[in-house]
């Protein structure tokens, strides 16, 4: 679905690559998390993935981004952003209609879609971010949760095949969190939706994922299925990674000899002890 070869990228205002020589390839389906310290160009890597950049935000760009074999150079970033759908940080930056059917619509309307069909996407999109009674909503009155999720329902009436997520959840209390997380699983799980989820919290990776993508100073350091990754605890401590906390404390009673595995989630934590 997405094929990324040997990509480089430097902000013309920067003097370093903030991108030095990625290779990555994510297939159909896959949910993959990418980790790293602040400031490794993770944000950065999002934005290569519908075309930003290089199309709007330019630099010193080479290497290749395919987007189901298309190159982010050959087609303008309005092609990629119908495949290619993107939620940032803020759900406020991302809202503008007076009410959440409105902001569903937009999208679809401007691809001239007829409307009977928006209607079944705005009722399809409501039920997956489980908020169908929230249609005639200003969406100002939404808490920080459900606006996240109604910018993701608005995402997905341009029926996109790649949602990119950069750290959604950050801006969420704990509450909002499991709601967009859980709506991240559904559309993995019953969707088939292929996710590329930018995030800090490890927990959450852990049980979600596929696969998890580490990068560090504009590289991938380390990738691989949440257990190989989070195996490797000393790694990720030294990347300032917080490993879940599970898995930190089943680290170091394996290394202590009184556990023979490293679990992932708190359900395989409490087997190793039974
Ligand atoms: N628009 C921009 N113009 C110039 N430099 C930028 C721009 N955006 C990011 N940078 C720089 O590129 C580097 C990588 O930034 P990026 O936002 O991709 O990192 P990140 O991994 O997402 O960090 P964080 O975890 O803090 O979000 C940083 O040094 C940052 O200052
Ligand atoms: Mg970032």
């Amino acid at each position: 679905m997405i094929e990324i070869k040997d990509l480089h990228f430097k902000y013309h205002s920067q003097k370093e690559e903030v991108l030095n020589g990625i290779n990555l390839n994510i297939k159909k389906g896959e949910f993959v998390s990418i980790i790293g310290p602040s400031g490794c160009g993770k944000s950065t890597l999002c934005l290569t993935l519908n075309g930003i950049i290089p199309k709007t935000i330019t630099g010193e760009f080479s290497g290749d981004v395919f987007i189901d074999g298309i190159s982010t150079r050959e087609k303008e970033v309005s092609e990629f952003s119908k495949k290619v759908g993107m939620i940032l940080q803020n759900p406020e930056s991302q809202l503008f209609a007076m009410t959440v059917e409105e902001e569903l619509a937009f999208g679809p309307e401007n691809l001239a879609v007829p409307r009977d069909e928006i209607e079944e996407r705005i009722s399809w999109a409501l039920s997956i971010v489980n908020m169908e009674n929230k249609r005639d909503e200003f969406p100002g009155n939404l808490s920080g949760g459900q606006k996240q999720r109604i910018a993701i329902a608005a995402s997905l009436t341009m029926m996109p095949e790649v949602l990119v997520l950069d750290e959604p959840t950050s801006q969420l209390d704990p509450v909002g969190k499991r709601e967009v997380f859980r709506v991240l699983r559904d559309l993995h799980k019953n969707e088939k939706m292929t996710i590329v989820l930018v995030e800090h919290k490890t927990e959450p990776i852990a049980e979600l994922s596929d696969r998890v993508v580490v990068m560090d100073k504009g590289k991938v350091v380390l990738e691989g299925t949440p257990r190989h990754v989070f195996e490797k605890v000393p790694i990720l401590r030294e990347l300032g990674i917080m490993v879940p906390d599970i898995s930190y404390l089943t680290y170091l009673l394996k290394e202590g000899g009184y556990v023979k595995d490293i679990a992932l989630t708190i359900e395989e934590g409490r087997r190793l002890f039974i």
